[in-house]
């Protein structure tokens, strides 16, 4: 029985960018282990949540957290790429739009789903278990080249090139403790990074890779203005800079097209106490816009 725990990231923060409605459509596209979803669901009388997730186990922790409140919840089965699709299905416009990326402390604490490099666990890091891409599809097959390639511009790692020829020669490659020994054999440590594992950059490349995970948040951050109500409020937290960039940029281009204002002037950060307390949350970093009204989208455009 996995009986897993995520602590919630920046979560007073998130409540209160969402300016919630206790009679308003909520949408957490990562529910993942319901942490942010309960704070939610709480703060709604006649609202609604829906929390979607691509990982199924995920799914169902979040179900039995989130029971006692009843119908108020719908989960879904989904990509959030797909958020427009899903909220077409349920005829619902959202209040208010959360996505917390990455991946949680369920995936990261199972050996068994392949993310960690502290243990031996097979090369797998889906997060959708049904999928077809695994890690082992990537380390053991792809060519040095492309491999490179990908080490380089998901983990913006400068050692790329001698992990991949590494990798290479050491293959197969059994399990992610074999990963991690080879990468750790061939790379320098660079100044802050002795801070980090030296599979860290790797391995974070490995899981973008396998999940396709830019090409999700691109999707989803040019479909989410669509699902919002007017005044509908949109924060996202993101936990490395390829990430933060795209949120960056779309949101600055939805606001020029008169679609969104931007709340965060600067980005925002969790405290030193909250990093102590929770070294996940390190990295993370929150942006939250509004929806315009259409008719701002309109005069703006002419
Ligand atoms: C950081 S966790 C969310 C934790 C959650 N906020 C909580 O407090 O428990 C990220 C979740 O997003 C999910 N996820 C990542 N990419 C996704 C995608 N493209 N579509 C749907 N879910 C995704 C992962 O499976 C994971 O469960």
């Amino acid at each position: 029985v996995v009986s897993a725990v995520h602590t919630p990231v920046l979560l007073e923060e998130v409540i209160e960018w969402l300016r919630i409605r206790p009679d308003g459509t909520y949408v957490d596209a990562t529910v993942g282990l319901g942490g942010h979803a309960v704070e939610i669901a709480k703060r709604l009388t006649t609202g609604r949540l829906i929390g979607m997730d691509r990982d199924a186990q995920a799914l169902e922790l979040a179900r039995e957290r989130l029971s006692e409140f009843g119908e108020r919840v719908t989960l879904v089965h989904a990509r959030f790429s797909r958020i427009d699709e899903v909220m077409r299905e349920l005829h619902a416009g959202a209040d208010g739009v959360l996505a917390d990326l990455g991946v949680s402390s369920l995936q990261l604490d199972l050996p068994e789903r392949g993310f960690a490099f502290r243990f031996a666990g097979p090369l797998d890091m889906r997060m959708d278990s049904a999928e077809a891409r695994t890690t082992a599809g990537i380390v053991n097959y792809w060519p040095e080249k492309d491999l490179a390639n990908l080490i380089y511009r998901y983990g913006e790692e400068r050692d790329s090139r001698r992990i991949a020829r590494a990798i290479v020669r050491a293959r197969p490659i059994r399990d992610t403790e074999h990963l991690a020994t080879v990468v750790a054999g061939v790379k320098t440590p660079w100044g802050r990074q002795k801070l980090q594992h030296a599979a860290t950059k790797t391995f974070l490349a490995l899981r973008i890779a396998v999940n396709d995970e830019l090409e999700e948040l691109e999707r989803l951050l040019e479909k989410t203005p669509a699902t919002l109500n007017a005044h509908g409020r949109w924060v996202m937290l993101t936990y490395h800079s390829l990430e933060d960039r795209l949120v960056k940029r779309a949101f600055q281009e939805q606001a020029r097209r008169g679609m969104l204002r931007v709340l965060t002037k600067k980005v925002q950060r969790p405290s030193a106490v909250e990093v102590q307390r929770n070294p996940r949350a390190r990295s993370a970093k929150l942006r939250a816009a509004e929806r315009l009204p259409a008719a701002a989208e309109s005069s703006e455009r002419q």
